[in-house]
């Protein structure tokens, strides 16, 4: 015999509800979402079954999203337009329905599933990353989404800026930072700042940030020990170096490991060394007692980006030759760097 509680969660099953109001029917279909655009009420507190009588009863009313929030209560949103005209605003969205008004000849009808299947599902109503918003709605612009790495309840779910448009989109972004000393560049007391929480010496002194930065000069950095449930692609941006995107070799930045990687110039923000190629190793700082992680071409002084946390020590190279040297972009308003994981 087929399981109830497993035929909700795999298929995209088709319901229908019949309501109070003669001639009036639902056609119910689970892990669907109608963007926000269009809801003209909402109603907290409901079932599925009151859900669909409320809209039943509202003559504006063409449908509704319903949300689970406990067991048998949820939020009822109910919609002025549908679906079939806004298909560009529909998202698969674990955990909701879509409740779609229509009248007895139209109404698909199928069995009654709305007693204790739908009891057993739990609410998860956040994708994971960046990409799997896109994944599930290839039209998200870039902006602030809600994600939720373990994809259970959404107590510790947390806002993150996506990049929509970059090299195909999806990038969650995880560190915004600026400069300690931006006009001093290769002096000491030059660092990016805040820094993530990742492993450093006792010299690496700029603050620690672990919130979810919200744009590209909100200078802030996601706690580092998330950074892996993103993916292991790499974007770096800067309004003052050129943007790499890095794919892991031996080495990786989410999986801290010194080794390869093979990163790609994915736009001059410069015009110095036009021919230059993009790094090919990462160094990560601890073992060789360095303030932050590297990335650069043959040995240290290859240096491209060089992420020092020091304003004693070091500086952070943004060296667009790979030489390891102040070939920066100068006198930038707000110069800061991003870094992105996909
Ligand atoms: C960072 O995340 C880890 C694992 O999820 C957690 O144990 C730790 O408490 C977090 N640190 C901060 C400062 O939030």
């Amino acid at each position: 015999m087929l399981d109830r509680t497993y035929l909700f969660f795999v298929l995209p099953l088709v319901l229908a509800i019949k309501a109070e109001e003669s001639g009036t029917f639902f056609t119910v279909e689970e892990n669907e979402f109608l963007l926000n655009e269009k809801v003209f009420l909402r109603i907290k507190g409901q079932s599925l079954f009151s859900c669909s009588q409320i809209c039943a009863r509202r003559s504006g009313c063409k449908g509704a999203n319903f949300l689970r929030e406990k067991a048998e209560e949820g939020i009822c949103l109910l919609l002025s337009e549908l679906q079939t005209e806004h298909p560009d605003l529909t998202q698969k969205w674990q955990g909701s329905f879509y409740l779609k008004k229509s009248f007895i000849d139209q109404a698909i009808l199928m069995p009654y599933f709305v007693g204790p299947a739908i009891d057993t599902i739990h609410p998860t109503a956040n994708h994971n990353s960046c990409q799997a918003i896109l994944d599930h709605n290839n039209h998200a612009s870039s902006g602030v989404y809600q994600i939720d790495l373990d994809g259970g309840t959404q107590d510790n779910a947390f806002r993150v800026y996506c990049d929509m448009d970059t090299e195909g989109g999806g990038w969650t972004l995880v560190w915004s930072y600026t400069f300690t000393d931006y006009d001093d560049f290769d002096d000491n007391s030059n660092a990016v700042t805040p820094r993530p929480n990742w492993p450093a010496n006792s010299e690496v002194d700029v603050p620690v940030s672990t919130t979810p930065p919200q744009s590209e000069k909100d200078y802030n950095a996601l706690n580092f020990s998330m950074w892996k449930h993103l993916g292991k692609q790499v974007l770096i941006k800067s309004n003052i170096n050129n943007w790499l995107m890095c794919q892991p070799g031996t080495g990786s930045l989410v999986d801290w490991k010194t080794g390869s990687v093979s990163c790609q110039v994915i736009k001059r923000v410069t015009t110095k060394c036009q021919s230059t190629q993009g790094p090919t190793n990462i160094w990560i700082s601890e073992s060789d007692n360095s303030y932050g992680p590297m990335y650069g071409t043959s040995g240290k002084s290859g240096i491209y980006y060089y992420f020092d946390g020091s304003q004693s020590n070091g500086w952070p190279t943004h060296d667009p030759c790979a030489q390891n040297q102040e070939n920066n972009l100068r006198d930038v308003n707000s110069p800061h760097g991003n870094i992105f994981i996909r």
